[in-house]
């Protein structure tokens, strides 16, 4: 069967390898529904104008109702001749209800129609990422309450550098997928402006209402120039960009735990189930969810590279390297989808190793940076107190102590200052308890963002 985009103006038939080589059916049938929906948008407002009857838009209605749940089940033949899921379904259309159906593609090309099964597709999907993330925001803040009890160290180039309450790692994270929503928030909005009647490249000569179909497919608004709407991807790019970002705090957060899955820190257990064994070595359990997580996240950024090369050398309009933007798209979607599904379950069931942890807490100096800071209180400028705070750090590391097991002698060597109330900032707890500044660890503050974020979660 001939294509139904070849015009009369053909004299030859098809190249079989064009037809495969440019075929998109693969990929964008999952456009099925998008596709449909957009149609009977269409097709009504074709009707109040009064381009087709009543009659023609209710046949074409049903016959699109009755294609999309027959797609639904698996049911509708692939032919590569018809290139992509657009004329997959309108030709099947046309077997079905013939000349009604040869009315639907009246002031519509399939360059409107790809952008505004897109938008619909993205929109959809944007939300759906937005429900995970809200999902793993609220994974961290249930372990939040239960967690208050354990002090962790704080890290700068990985070295141990302050204490800190656990629950400040938790919320740290839902800071973090709280500002991925917001940039989903606002992608959306230029993703959901509808395209459909700007037809092929300069608008159409028949009397549409392009507000009606924008109303019926729940657009915000209608997009203002043909010219640039037909060639516009910026909100692929856009969410290509958002998802990059989501895939580099996820592939942060996994880093971070395979690093706490270690014999070496010994800080958390991840529930089996998302963990895999070896072949050869009996003893091993392996965080392969967390590093496939790291891996994939990869993908997720060279898609938008894909994307942004893709782009960039284009002439107004449309051109057929655009029917290239959906696989980097579906994949950027479905890696992410995959990736916060796992997250989610991981965060909610890992277990901190609070023994581990309390056993090692005192090592490092957590507590020298607080004692700097009992000295500057006294009103030593603060490079002095550094320098002090140095050197007895220094002792203290000579005789392999925690600064809590040198004297007040010991300490006013270096510092004449102090007296024995430099007990009250000293060890990792009192250290904890000193802090008071906004966004800090003071457990006031973790109270306070705790609160905040259940506010605005539950
Ligand atoms: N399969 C194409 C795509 O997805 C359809 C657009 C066709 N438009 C055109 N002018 N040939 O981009």
């Amino acid at each position: 069967m001939e294509s139904p985009s070849r015009s009369g103006v053909f004299e030859a038939s098809t190249d079989a390898r064009l037809e495969s080589f440019a075929e998109s059916i693969s990929f964008d049938r999952r456009l099925y529904r998008q596709d449909v929906r957009g149609s009977i948008a269409h097709a009504e407002m074709l009707q109040s104008v009064g381009l087709i009857s009543q009659d023609d838009c209710q046949q074409i209605h049903d016959a699109l109702k009755q294609i999309e749940s027959e797609i639904q089940s698996g049911d509708f033949p692939i032919r590569l001749e018809l290139e992509d899921i657009h004329m997959h379904i309108e030709s099947v259309l046309i077997d079905r209800i013939g000349d009604v159906g040869r009315k639907l593609h009246t002031a519509r090309s399939r360059n409107d129609q790809v952008s505004t099964d897109t938008r619909l597709w993205v929109r959809e999907a944007l939300d759906q990422v937005d429900a995970l993330l809200m999902e793993l925001q609220k994974s961290f803040l249930g372990r939040c309450d239960a967690d208050m009890d354990v002090i962790l160290p704080a890290y700068t180039h990985l070295q141990r550098a302050q204490p800190v309450l656990a629950p400040h790692y938790w919320l740290a994270y839902i800071e973090k997928f709280d500002r991925d929503r917001q940039r989903i928030a606002d992608c959306r909005r230029r993703v959901n402006q509808s395209p459909l009647g700007v037809a092929a490249v300069a608008g159409t000569t028949l009397p549409i209402d392009r507000q009606q179909t924008a109303n019926a497919l729940e657009f915000d608004s209608v997009t203002g120039n043909s010219l640039d709407t037909s060639s516009d991807r910026d909100f692929i790019l856009e969410s290509a960009f958002v998802l990059s970002v989501i895939a580099s705090h996820l592939s942060g957060w996994a880093e971070e735990w395979i690093l706490w899955s270690t014999v070496e820190f010994n800080f958390l257990k991840m529930p089996q189930q998302f963990c895999t064994g070896s072949s050869i070595m009996p003893q091993k359990v392996n965080p392969d969810t967390l590093e496939l997580t790291r891996g994939k996240s990869a993908r997720v950024m060279g898609n938008l590279q894909t994307l942004m090369l893709l782009v960039k050398n284009l002439p107004l309009a449309y051109n057929r390297d655009l029917q290239e933007d959906k696989p980097p798209l579906f994949d950027s979607f479905d890696t992410i989808t995959a990736m916060l599904e796992l997250a989610i379950p991981i965060v909610a069931g890992s277990q901190l190793q609070r023994d581990r942890i309390a056993a090692r807490i005192e090592e490092g100096y957590l507590d020298a940076t607080t004692l700097m800071e009992w000295l500057i209180k006294k009103g030593i400028p603060q490079r002095t107190a550094h320098h002090a705070v140095g050197a007895i750090v220094g002792l203290a590391m000579q005789r392999s102590v925690p600064l809590t097991e040198l004297s007040i002698a010991d300490m006013q060597a270096h510092a004449p200052q102090v007296d024995e109330s430099i007990r009250d900032v000293l060890g990792t707890k009192n250290a904890v308890n000193a802090f008071t500044s906004y966004g800090s660890t003071a457990p006031a503050e973790i109270q306070r963002q705790i609160n905040l974020w259940n506010s605005r979660l539950n």
